[in-house]
């Protein structure tokens, strides 16, 4: 299912196009669709991102978390993360971190790099970043997520984005305090993971909450948080009058349900990739993975596709196991080739 291609509706549902919207803008960057892909630790790289690129339908595309300190003290491998792709744009690099001047360093490498948005992220509930008072840390400190956010838009020409989520906890919901206080520094959208640190990713999201910034602050809104399916993300619009809807988890198993999410707001109805169509986005998947970086990341990154794109294919459990005693990339690729020889030629 590639883009241009005629559909065949498996799904329909009345839909009027006028309830969602098309477009938005954060600052002088148009998205358009209003459909985000989110930023996840050890999926959302340059290969993947172009991946969702490639099925279609998404507005915006947002890289992993990145750490403004591993940038500034040159830490980690910056020419790996950092690297986009021609066709990638528009595209965020979402940044971590509490210390405003570093992360003001962090984000004009981000934008020299070619970032249309930098992203901030205040809503990573893993200890390893909430120990150094950043990702959803600072909801619980108003001064200083302002602080930080504003000497990043003070640092770079290109609009600011922070991706959070409601508080801490139950007790400590301060989203609303936060936003406000970002939007006056600048800030030029936000995005609402409707979930507490605590709740990690257990329980339902919780929209209402989503309707509730929306209400409250004059910048676009971007909802998240359990669209498993293109019904989910009309249905996220609906309930909150947001402005773009933003898929993680869903994205990863189903690279097409942007397209999806896109053809059913302005169609009503869907297609579905055939088993061609998988076995051919793994394939362009791998080939760009083993072109990226070290093989070991290339090899650890395939195991970890591997896993969530071939769920529910014949005989995926098998190969699953088969690939697993490779130690070479492209000694995977060509494991991989082979199996999805056999599946094509079944067809
Ligand atoms: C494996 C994984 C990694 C994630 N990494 C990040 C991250 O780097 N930055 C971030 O802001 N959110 C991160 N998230 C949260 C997602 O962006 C998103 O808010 C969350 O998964 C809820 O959306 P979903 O229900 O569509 O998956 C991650 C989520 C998962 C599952």
């Amino acid at each position: 299912m590639r883009e241009g291609d005629s559909l065949l509706a498996n799904s329909q549902r009345p839909t009027a196009n006028s309830l969602y919207p098309s477009s938005y803008r954060a600052g002088d960057v148009t998205i358009a669709p209003a459909l985000v892909l989110a930023p996840m630790a050890g999926l959302t790289d340059h290969t993947f991102r172009r991946v969702v690129r490639r099925c279609g339908g998404v507005g915006l595309v947002v890289s992993e978390i990145l750490s403004s300190e591993g940038l500034v003290r040159g830490t980690m491998r910056a020419e790996e993360y950092l690297r986009i792709g021609a066709d990638e744009h528009p595209v965020a690099l979402q940044l971590s971190g509490a210390d405003p001047e570093h992360m003001a360093e962090a984000a004009r490498r981000c934008a020299g790099e070619g970032a249309d948005l930098v992203d901030i992220n205040m809503g990573c509930p893993a200890h390893k970043v909430t120990k150094g008072a950043c990702g959803v840390a600072l909801l619980r400190d108003t001064r200083q997520a302002a602080a930080v956010a504003g000497a990043v838009v003070r640092a770079v020409g290109v609009p600011v984005t922070v991706k959070m989520r409601l508080g801490w906890s139950e007790r400590e919901i301060t989203f609303i305090e936060v936003a406000r206080a970002l939007v006056d520094v600048g800030v030029a959208g936000l995005t609402l993971h409707g979930r507490t640190k605590e709740q990690g990713y257990s329980g339902r999201a919780d929209w209402n909450r989503i309707a509730e910034l929306k209400a409250a602050v004059p910048v676009p809104v971007v909802g998240n948080g359990d669209v498993t399916t293109p019904e989910a993300a009309l249905d996220l619009w609906r309930a909150t009058g947001c402005d773009g809807v933003m898929v993680g988890r869903a994205a990863v198993k189903n690279p097409w349900i942007f397209r999806q999410i896109e053809d059913l707001r302005t169609a009503g109805s869907y297609g579905t990739p055939t088993m061609t169509d998988r076995v051919d986005l793994i394939e362009d998947h791998f080939r760009d993975l083993l072109i990226l970086g070290p093989p070991g990341l290339a090899l650890h990154r395939m195991k970890t596709f591997l896993g969530k794109y071939t769920v529910g294919m014949p005989g995926s459990a098998a190969l699953r196991r088969s690939l697993e005693g490779y130690r070479e990339p492209e000694a995977m690729l060509d494991g991989f080739r082979e199996w999805a020889g056999a599946v094509k030629s079944e067809k």
